[in-house]
Order: C-alpha cells, then sequence, then structure tokens
C-alpha cells in the first residue's frame, strides 16, 4: 500500500519538476523567439536601449503603455493616429514626417514575445567592460542574454536537488511511521524503539527501496531524454535560416509594396521542378532607371559588365534524395506559395519557415484535398471514388504517400 502510494508521489515529484523544466525552457524561447523577430523587423528603426534611431528607443515601452496598446499599435500605427488615439497622435508629432510601418500580419503571441525580449534585455545587467561601439556593443549584449538563460539553468539543477532531498527525507519518514504504526503503541515492545535509531536504519533502507530506485532511474530518463531530443530535432533542419544575401534585396518591398508577382522573377513555379531565382536581366527591365545609383544597384550592374552571376546564397535546400516539383504543387496542385514559404511579401530578407522533413510533406498529404476541380485528369479518379461513397480525395489516396514518388 505505502509502497504504491509513494511511487504515486514520485511521479507527481517528477511530473512537477518536468513541467517547470520545460516551461522555464519555453520561456527561454519565447524570448528568443522576439529577439529574433526584433532582429527582422524592428531593428531597422528601433534600438531596444533609448538611443533614438528613426523611431524612439524602445526601453520601458511597457511601462509608457499597455500591453493592449502596443499590440494594437504594432499592428495599426496610422490608424491609431487617424482615430485620434491620444498617445498615438502625440508620438506622430514628435516623428513626423515618418510613420512606422503596420505589421498587421504578425500575431500577438509574436508581439508579446517582443515585448518580452525588450524587457529582458533592458534587466540583464549592463556589461561593464568591453567595446561601446555598434556591433560590438551588441554581441556583448547578447552575451549577457545568454548568460541569464545559463543563471536558470543552474538555479533549476539546484531546485532538482533540493527537491530529490526533500523525497527523501519523506519517504524516510514514510517509512518509520509506516513501522510504528504497525506495532501496538501500548505494547511494551514499543517503548524499546529508539526513535531516531530507527529512523538512521531506515535512511539506510532507502537505497534498497523500489519505489526510491524506479523513481530516480525514470527522473534520470526523463531527463536525459529530453536533453538528447532538444539536440537531435535540430540536425539537419534548417527552418529559420535567413542569411544575409550580396545584395540587400527585399520581398517585403518588391512582391510586398510593388506588388509584383512571384512568376515574374520566379520564372519555374507553374512549369517545372525548380522556381528559379531570377538573373541580373530580369532586375534591369526596372533597375536600369530605377534607383540606377543606388550602391545596391550598381552591384547588379557591376555583375552584368563582368558577365558574372550574382552570388545568391540558398535558403531552401532538400537533400538530394527526396524529390520535389514545383508545377506539380503551385500549377496542378493550386497551392499558394505563402502554405509552404510563410508570408514571403513581408520578409525585408528571405527566410525558411517550414522544415521540410519527409514529415512535413507527408503531413500535408493526408490532410490536404486533391484539387480536382476544372482538372480533366481527375475526373474518372473522382468518379470512381464518388462511387464508392468517398467525397474527399485526399492527396494521400492518390499516391502521395509512396515512396517511389519522393524518392528515385
Ligand atoms: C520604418 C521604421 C519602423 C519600423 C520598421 C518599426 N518602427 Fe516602431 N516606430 C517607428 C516610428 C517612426 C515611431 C514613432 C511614431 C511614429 O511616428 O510612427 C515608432 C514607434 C513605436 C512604438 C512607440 C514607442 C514609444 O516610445 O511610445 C513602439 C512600441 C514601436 N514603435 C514598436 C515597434 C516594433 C515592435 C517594431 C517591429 C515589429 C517596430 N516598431 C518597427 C518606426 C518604426
Ligand atoms: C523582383 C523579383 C522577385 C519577386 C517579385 C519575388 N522574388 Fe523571390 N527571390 C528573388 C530573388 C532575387 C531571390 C534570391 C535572393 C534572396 O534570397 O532574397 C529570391 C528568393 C526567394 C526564395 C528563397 C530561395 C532559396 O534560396 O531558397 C523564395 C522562397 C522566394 N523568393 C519566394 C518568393 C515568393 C513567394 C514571391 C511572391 C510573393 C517572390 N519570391 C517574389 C526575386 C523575387
Ligand atoms: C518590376 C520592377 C522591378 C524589378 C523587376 C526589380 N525591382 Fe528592385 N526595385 C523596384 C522599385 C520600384 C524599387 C523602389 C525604388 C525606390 O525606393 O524608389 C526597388 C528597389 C530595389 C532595391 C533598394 C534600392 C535602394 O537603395 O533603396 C534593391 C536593392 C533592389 N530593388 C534590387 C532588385 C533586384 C536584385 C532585382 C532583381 C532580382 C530587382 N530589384 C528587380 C522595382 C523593381
Ligand atoms: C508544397 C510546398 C511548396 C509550395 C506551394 C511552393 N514551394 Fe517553393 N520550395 C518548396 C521546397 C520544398 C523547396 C526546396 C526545393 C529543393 O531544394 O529542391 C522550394 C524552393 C523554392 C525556391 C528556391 C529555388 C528552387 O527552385 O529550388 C524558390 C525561389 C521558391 N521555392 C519559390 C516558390 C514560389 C514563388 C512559390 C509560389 C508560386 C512556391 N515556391 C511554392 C516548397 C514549396
Ligand atoms: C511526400 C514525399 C515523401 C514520401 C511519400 C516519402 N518520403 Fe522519405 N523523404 C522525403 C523527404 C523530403 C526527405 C528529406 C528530408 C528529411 O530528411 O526529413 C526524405 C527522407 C527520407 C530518408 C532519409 C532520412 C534521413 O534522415 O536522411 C529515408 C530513409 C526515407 N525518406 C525513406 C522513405 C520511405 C521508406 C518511404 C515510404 C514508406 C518514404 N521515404 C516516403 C519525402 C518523402
Ligand atoms: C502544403 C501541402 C503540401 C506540402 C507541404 C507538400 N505537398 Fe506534395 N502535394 C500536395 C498536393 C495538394 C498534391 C497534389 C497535386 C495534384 O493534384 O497532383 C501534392 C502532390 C505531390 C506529389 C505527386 C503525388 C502523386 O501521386 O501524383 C509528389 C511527388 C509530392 N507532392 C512531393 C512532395 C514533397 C517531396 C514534399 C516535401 C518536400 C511535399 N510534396 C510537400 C501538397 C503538399
Amino acid at each position: 500500500m505505502i509502497k504504491r502510494a509513494l511511487s504515486y508521489f514520485l511521479w507527481a515529484a517528477t511530473a512537477i519538476v518536468l513541467t517547470i523544466w520545460s516551461s522555464t525552457s519555453s520561456f527561454a524561447q519565447d524570448s528568443a523567439k522576439g529577439e529574433k523577430l526584433f532582429t527582422q523587423n524592428c531593428a531597422s528603426c528601433h534600438n531596444v536601449g533609448e538611443q533614438k534611431l528613426i523611431g524612439p528607443g524602445l526601453k520601458g515601452v511597457d511601462t509608457r503603455h499597455d500591453e493592449a496598446w502596443l499590440i494594437k499599435w504594432i499592428k495599426n500605427p496610422a490608424g491609431m493616429v487617424a482615430s485620434g488615439d491620444e498617445a498615438a497622435v502625440k508620438l506622430y508629432d514628435q516623428f513626423k514626417p515618418t510613420m512606422m510601418t503596420a505589421f498587421g500580419s504578425m500575431s500577438d503571441d509574436d508581439i508579446k514575445s517582443i515585448l518580452a525580449y525588450i524587457k529582458e534585455k533592458n534587466a540583464a545587467p549592463e556589461p561593464t567592460t568591453g567595446p561601446t561601439g555598434g556591433g560590438g556593443g551588441q554581441a556583448v549584449a547578447a552575451a549577457a542574454g545568454d548568460q541569464s538563460s545559463g543563471f536558470f539553468s543552474v538555479v533549476l539543477v539546484a531546485l532538482l536537488v533540493v527537491m530529490i532531498l526533500m523525497l527523501a527525507a519523506l519517504l524516510g519518514i514514510l517509512g518509520v511511521l509506516n513501522r510504528l504504526s504497525s506495532v501496538d503503541p501500548n505494547s511494551p515492545e514499543a517503548e524499546k524503539i529508539p526513535f531516531f535509531a530507527r529512523l538512521k536504519e531506515n535512511a539506510g533502507k532507502l537505497g534498497n527501496s523500489p519505489a526510491f530506485r524506479t523513481g530516480a532511474l525514470l527522473l534520470f530518463v526523463l531527463l536525459a531524454g529530453k536533453a538528447t531530443l532538444d539536440g537531435m530535432y535540430g540536425i539537419g533542419i534548417h527552418q529559420g535560416y535567413a542569411p544575409k544575401q550580396p545584395i540587400a534585396f527585399s520581398h517585403k518591398l518588391h512582391a510586398g509594396e510593388y506588388k509584383i508577382d512571384c512568376n515574374y522573377c520566379h520564372t519555374g513555379v507553374n512549369k517545372g521542378k525548380q522556381a528559379n531565382i531570377p538573373s541580373a536581366n530580369i532586375c534591369m527591365n526596372c533597375h536600369n532607371s530605377v534607383k540606377a545609383s543606388s550602391p545596391e544597384i550598381q552591384k547588379i550592374y557591376r555583375a552584368i559588365e563582368k558577365d558574372q552571376p550574382i552570388e545568391w546564397i540558398r535558403v531552401h535546400n532538400l537533400p538530394d534524395l527526396a524529390y520535389f516539383n514545383h508545377s506539380q504543387h503551385v500549377n496542378v496542385g493550386g497551392l499558394q506559395c505563402q502554405q509552404c514559404h510563410g508570408e514571403v511579401q513581408t520578409m525585408e530578407v528571405i527566410e525558411q519557415r517550414s522544415t521540410l522533413t519527409m514529415g512535413w510533406c507527408i503531413d500535408c498529404h493526408r490532410k490536404t484535398n486533391v484539387n480536382s476541380k476544372d482538372n480533366k485528369y481527375y475526373d474518372k479518379l473522382v468518379e470512381l471514388h464518388a462511387s464508392k461513397g468517398v467525397k474527399e480525395m485526399k492527396v494521400a489516396d492518390i499516391g502521395g504517400l509512396e515512396c517511389s514518388k519522393c524518392h528515385y
């Protein structure tokens, strides 16, 4: 009985420890995510500290405005100014005529993680030594951020040790109580039991208790497992990869603001396997007149003069063993680029948003209906399915899970 109760107790304690562990690591991840989002979207205009760039320094924004206001502002600053919100109008007057870009597609969680990052960054102790200029200062500050998450781990390990010790003590006490309760307190035998001698004896026996052993082993296996999985999940996956490109080409500007069609540059998407990266000639359709003197555009001129392609860094890259065809998905399947590549039209620097793992491909093939509208190719198949009473035809049903479709 008692043993069973003990093992339940151990399970519960383990669960508590693991919950604390995973919630704190997701806290660290939150602010890491915030940092990434900030760097990509906000750093061009804002400093996390007090310094003014194009917009105000963001130190202490959470004390200047409440969270709901901030979320509304970041999603639609111009709308807030237009609506006559007092704080918004005051800000606008201060920075006229510059107006902050709207981030309408950013989720509340994304914004909260940016705010968490700003707050954490300003709470971290200022580095006392080291370079203060531009990049150097940033690197030092980033290291301080790392240190604080390292500090977290230390606190967690200490907590764990304390919990294990407490468990051991509790188990010992329970053991003693168990024995005492089996002795009639009025019997002469009871008087002979030196309580503390018993306690000591029981502590010695603790190591032999199966419940304690199972619990300790379980705790160890779970923790080791978590550490290993955390490490392994990352191998070969480049989600979030966003290298700096040789020319500061912006999808946000071209595909977002100027609404140039993806196909205009990625000429292969409807025709074949590759989407293609545009050659410099395509850029020249516009840039022989647009902003020709800009140093970034001059780089395109130089590439053409030297007759060398621009060395764009490849972002998405499946291993050779897998076959992926764009026209199959975009033209036949009718999918949007954004379903696989994310909101490209908002990206200043292109970034890999999907994992590109086999599980990712298969998952979508299981969930997605084949687009059979206006596609004679599928008419017979749809009929066949309908005759069997199957209304939906998933990609999986037409062979989308067959190994040979994706592997030669
Ligand atoms: C194109 C430049 C630009 C970008 C990019 C930008 N901002 Fe701003 N931001 C401004 C300007 C300018 C203001 C001042 C108000 C105005 O004139 O629009 C401002 C004001 C703010 C304020 C109010 C600050 C205060 O002191 O009250 C917050 C908060 C803010 N921005 C957050 C963000 C966040 C978060 C991002 C990234 C998701 C971002 N901004 C991206 C230019 C920018
Ligand atoms: C004006 C030309 C142009 C337009 C329009 C354009 N792109 Fe691009 N795209 C490029 C160039 C140049 C690159 C390579 C440089 C880079 O990565 O930013 C690129 C890269 C990419 C990449 C990453 C390629 C890799 O290396 O893995 C994706 C994905 C992409 N574009 C998707 C889109 C989508 C989706 C749209 C439409 C919403 C679009 N592009 C519109 C020119 C364009
Ligand atoms: C359909 C027309 C069009 C095409 C094609 C085009 N661009 Fe642009 N590009 C623009 C416009 C418009 C601007 C904004 C100019 C401005 O800010 O006044 C711009 C701005 C830029 C800028 C920013 C320049 C600066 O200093 O502010 C870069 C860099 C750039 N384009 C690179 C490219 C590259 C590389 C390609 C080819 C892959 C390309 N563009 C293709 C229309 C085009
Ligand atoms: C079903 C998912 C999916 C859709 C939809 C999709 N892509 Fe891709 N895209 C990929 C994958 C996967 C790769 C990596 C291919 C490889 O490495 O062979 C890729 C690679 C690319 C590349 C890098 C160059 C290349 O051809 O490998 C560009 C550019 C690109 N996609 C643009 C687009 C555009 C533009 C659209 C919309 C018209 C689009 N993609 C729609 C999954 C998709
Ligand atoms: C819808 C497409 C698709 C189907 C169907 C598919 N695979 Fe894959 N597979 C991939 C892609 C993409 C990769 C590469 C990405 C990765 O390693 O996760 C891959 C990777 C692999 C790898 C290498 C894993 C590694 O770690 O390098 C093996 C082995 C594999 N697949 C076996 C199979 C077998 C066996 C089947 C049939 C039961 C199958 N695949 C069906 C898309 C597919
Ligand atoms: C967002 C959803 C989505 C993702 C992600 C996706 N696919 Fe597909 N795939 C489709 C759809 C829809 C079709 C059906 C197109 C059609 O009608 O033929 C399809 C069809 C295919 C086919 C042809 C299957 C057949 O039997 O004709 C292959 C091969 C394929 N996909 C490979 C891949 C690979 C490899 C990946 C991952 C790198 C991938 N797909 C990721 C949606 C997806």
